[in-house]
């Protein structure tokens, strides 16, 4: 990645994660289910956190509560020198677009959209001039190896391809922390190792804090930190 793609890294403060007591409840009907329950967690700038734990443990609830894609039921949460605790919908709205880059398994792009327009989408709701949000989209996707790609649509994309292209979203507003839920889910090994390495390379060259919840031991060899859930809770 060229260094007018990606800015110098955020102060510490845009790229650290502290969780008090952070607690999930889904309410379905009279039942309640936990999400997660309890969890302490303190991520210091520029960590690459994998996140285990088996099926139902919490791992996508706490991606979804760091993300702002979701509210806590009980707890302090504080990610990117934000507080999440109680936030507005604004705050949630402006925490997102600015703070994190998300990266999921199904990739969730939009198909009408061409690779291009995915990848600018952030900067343009951010409110960024189109033609600087095109230099810098096309800078990533050049980096994420997609330059000849640029106007094709995902539907005409390969799985490895699209989660590129759910990177250089990730990426558009030069966020500190990634958080990346079962990236590699749908993808064959070869594909998968590639998203890694560039997760990797967002920790380790560009000082991104980037916490990938995971199935599989790809990462591993990468983490600095391990957390693993489980029923929802630490587990020791
Ligand atoms: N929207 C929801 N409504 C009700 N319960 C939910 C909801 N989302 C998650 N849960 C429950 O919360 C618990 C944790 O789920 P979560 O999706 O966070 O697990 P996970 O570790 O990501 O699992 P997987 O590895 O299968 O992705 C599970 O019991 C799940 O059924
Ligand atoms: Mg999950």
């Amino acid at each position: 990645m060229q260094t007018t793609t990606t800015s110098a890294a955020p102060p510490d403060s845009e790229r650290s994660i502290q969780a008090r007591d952070l607690t999930r409840i889904y309410r379905v009907g009279s039942v309640s289910v936990t999400g997660i329950e309890g969890v302490n967690l303190s991520v210091p700038a520029g960590q690459m956190v994998v996140l285990k734990g088996e099926s139902g443990s919490g791992k996508s609830t706490l991606l979804s509560l760091l993300a702002g894609l979701d509210r806590l039921t009980h707890g302090a949460l504080t990610v990117a020198g934000r507080d999440l605790s109680a936030p507005s919908d604004t705050e949630l709205t402006t925490f997102r677009r600015h703070a994190v880059g998300m990266v999921f398994q199904a990739f969730n792009l939009l198909p009408t959209l061409t690779v291009l327009e995915n990848a600018c989408l952030p900067a343009l709701l951010a409110g960024a001039n189109p033609d600087t949000a095109h230099t810098k989209a096309s800078d990533l996707l050049s980096w994420l190896g997609l330059n000849d790609r640029l106007d094709h649509r995902p539907s005409q994309l390969s799985g490895g391809e699209m989660q590129r292209t759910a990177i250089a979203r990730a990426l558009i507003n030069d966020p500190g922390i990634i958080l990346a839920d079962e990236p590699t889910g749908n993808l064959d090994s070869h594909n998968a190792r590639k998203v890694i390495a560039l997760l990797a390379d967002l920790n380790r060259e560009f000082d991104r804090t980037v916490v990938v919840a995971t199935h599989s031991d790809l990462v591993d060899p990468f983490a600095t930190m391990v957390l693993a859930l489980q029923d929802g809770r630490v587990a020791s």
